[in-house]
């Protein structure tokens, strides 16, 4: 899992320095697929079938790209250009020796309001606060609850309806890893579970991400920007371990 995470990291470092505005998101799925394979590794979300949902197509590419209101599951196309001012949620998931790594940014694309910049920022330290209780004896509620309560003192809002998750041979596993809850509730967390803590925030109201149906690209209901950041952690004592982290001091 060391392994599968160093490289979706590296593909994250890789396409940080890549993107530009008027890059198609279908160019970045190429470049990450590219180099995924280059480096005897398999993307994760290529041909993905959610367990239990009917009507869901094959998930068709390497990365989901969701741009502003988009919260997650955008898929990349030749028409869909990112533009200065775009927030650009990237996600990436690698299939390496057996085991899957997972994880995402949001990048920013030139100027961006104050406010969206703050959204961004926060999520982000929402990850670094949620990853902080994910050690050996918490429980999961309170990776959950700072999450959550981050987000919340600065009135920004956690999408409910999508959810981090356990890791390993699966992409998928239990448990499920909400952004909400309540400290000191739910398992206990014990050395060398493997979790994909993923805020998605948004700025503005909603607290779902909705999809058209039979699209993957899931947006927020008012339309306001949505934030995601997202790393690969092994639970240890004391402090976690990070299997996605950048290997360039980018994120
Ligand atoms: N990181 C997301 C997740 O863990 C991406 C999944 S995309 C999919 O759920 F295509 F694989 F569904
Ligand atoms: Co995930």
């Amino acid at each position: 899992m060391r392994e599968s995470g160093a490289l979706v990291a590296r593909v994250l470092d890789m396409l940080q320095d890549e993107i530009v505005p008027g890059m198609s998101t279908r160019r970045m799925d190429e470049l990450a697929e590219q180099f995924i394979r280059d480096n005897h590794g398999v993307p994760s979300f290529l041909n993905y079938v959610p367990k239990g949902e009917v009507g869901v197509t094959p998930y068709p590419a390497t990365l989901c790209v969701s741009i502003n209101e988009e919260v997650v599951h955008g898929v990349p196309s030749a028409r869909r250009i990112v533009r200065e001012g775009d927030i650009v949620s990237v996600d990436c998931g690698v299939y390496m020796g057996g085991y899957h790594g997972d994880a995402a940014r949001t990048f920013v694309l030139g100027e961006i309001p104050a406010e969206v910049q703050k959204l961004v920022d926060v999520t982000r330290e929402c990850l670094d606060l949620g990853i902080a209780q994910a050690i050996t004896g918490n429980r999961l509620g309170d990776v959950s609850s700072a999450i959550e309560t981050h987000a919340r003192s600065f009135g920004f809002s956690v999408i409910e309806n999508m959810v981090g998750h356990g890791i390993g041979s699966e992409l998928h596993e239990d448990p499920a890893v909400p952004n909400y809850g309540r400290a000191h509730s739910g398992v206990k967390l014990r050395t060398g579970m493997a979790l994909a803590i993923e805020p998605m925030i948004a700025l503005g109201r909603s607290r779902r991400a909705v999809s058209k149906r039979g699209a993957w690209v899931a947006v927020t209901e008012d339309g306001k920007p949505s934030a995601h950041f997202e790393h690969t952690i092994v639970v240890r004592e004391g402090a976690a371990e990070v299997l996605t982290r950048s290997q360039s001091g980018k994120a």
